[in-house]
């Protein structure tokens, strides 16, 4: 095809944008991220994690406190996660030089002599702030080369609405790059075809949608609404309460999809966020909290496994043909919230760049309309 007639195609295709990630890894920094579930680092193990391409090594402290460092020692590179932790200080398996692990200060390089003069405390191996929240180990990810600012925020929480709740946390990784994750996430067009189900719903109840959207402060939100008619656990919900469910769903930078759901006295509350781990793969951390006493952690997890097995799937067979490199689409209205990612990506992006405040991509409340 000559490169005249694939301009035409494209000048055709007038709601398309192209879709591609950026072509540097489209990371964002100076965000909170979920490194791993707390309950996996206990005692005096060193786990290991990346974010952001970034090598971690976690542990906890014999106080309980989590720490993050750079999985990487400042004297000769080797992973300090082949090091020990003695409880406070992580000790490097090479030359044995020792970083308090909660500010990465070296507190001992066991090879000097009493005629050297190296300032040892001025010597520091990569560290990270570091937060559990809600189950998971959540480090603060600064850019690299820079300085952490003087305040950080708090790392997110789940919104849960009682004093008594069942949790449950799932995960999974996709071989994806970030932004496919998180288009895919938000994407309402692909339920009736890849989430078909007996328990929630059939291709043949597509019907046409419309949803209505407002600007919140870094993303939007699905203004409250009844959620879908053809779903079948939110029909139960409303007939064991009696009262309407209003559901709320937010997306806000860097990747964060929550989820609320009421009924009366009766809720449910869900976080997804999509995680970078390198620029071709990311994970998805799910976490949810109810109070519906009909709800058990076991019945959930089996069909929340199903539904994140089911996006899972999916993104390994697009990133199979997402290898070649394909000019892709996004169009309106069912790919509008994908196009507000990438624009507030983009105006973030700037915003940081220039100093001036961040620009909204919605100047008012949109409504949407799709079938699915
Ligand atoms: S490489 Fe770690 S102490 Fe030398
Ligand atoms: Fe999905």
């Amino acid at each position: 095809m000559s490169e005249a007639v694939r301009t035409m195609m494209r000048m055709d295709a007038e709601a398309a944008q192209d879709a591609s990630p950026q072509s540097d890894a489209g990371f964002l920094w100076d965000f909170w991220y979920p490194a791993a579930r707390s309950t996996a680092i206990r005692g005096q193990k060193l786990v290991t994690a990346m974010l952001l391409e970034v090598p971690l090594v976690l542990g906890r402290t014999s106080e309980g406190k989590v720490f993050a460092m750079r999985d990487s020692c400042p004297h000769r590179g080797i992973p300090l996660s082949y090091g020990r932790l003695d409880g406070k200080v992580v000790e490097c398996c090479y030359h044995g030089w020792r970083f308090d692990a909660c500010s990465g200060q070296c507190v001992e390089i066991p090879s000097l002599s009493s005629q050297d003069k190296l300032k040892v405390e001025r010597i520091f191996a990569g560290h990270y702030p570091c937060e559990e929240r809600d189950g998971y180990v959540w480090v603060y990810m600064n850019a690299p080369g820079t300085k952490l600012p003087e305040t950080i925020p708090a790392a997110p929480a789940l919104t849960v609405f009682s004093d008594k709740y069942k949790i449950t946390h799932l995960s999974c990784e996709l071989p994806s790059h970030i932004d496919h994750g998180i288009i895919g996430l938000m994407d309402p067009a692909h339920g009736p075809f890849v989430h078909q189900s007996w328990f929630w719903r059939k291709r043949g109840s597509i019907h046409e949608k419309a949803k209505q959207f407002e600007a919140i402060p870094n993303g939007f939100r699905m203004s409250p609404h009844s959620p879908s008619t053809n779903s079948a656990p939110y029909q139960l919900l409303k007939k064991i309460t009696g009262e309407p469910v209003t559901t709320t769903i937010d997306f806000v930078l860097p990747n964060i999809r929550t989820e609320e759901d009421r009924s009366g006295k009766m809720w449910f509350s869900s976080r997804a966020t999509v995680t970078p781990v390198r620029r071709d793969l990311c994970r998805i951390d799910f976490v949810a909290a109810w109070n519906l006493f009909f709800l058990p952690v076991s019945i959930f997890s089996i069909f929340g496994k199903i539904f994140l097995r089911q996006d899972q799937e999916t993104m390994i067979q697009q990133a199979e043909g997402l290898k070649h490199h394909p000019r892709l689409m996004l169009i309106d209205d069912a790919d509008r919230p994908a196009k507000w990612y990438f624009a507030l990506k983009a105006n973030l992006i700037e915003s940081r760049r220039t100093g001036a405040p961040m620009v909204h991509p919605m100047d008012g409340p949109v409504t949407l309309r799709w079938r699915s």
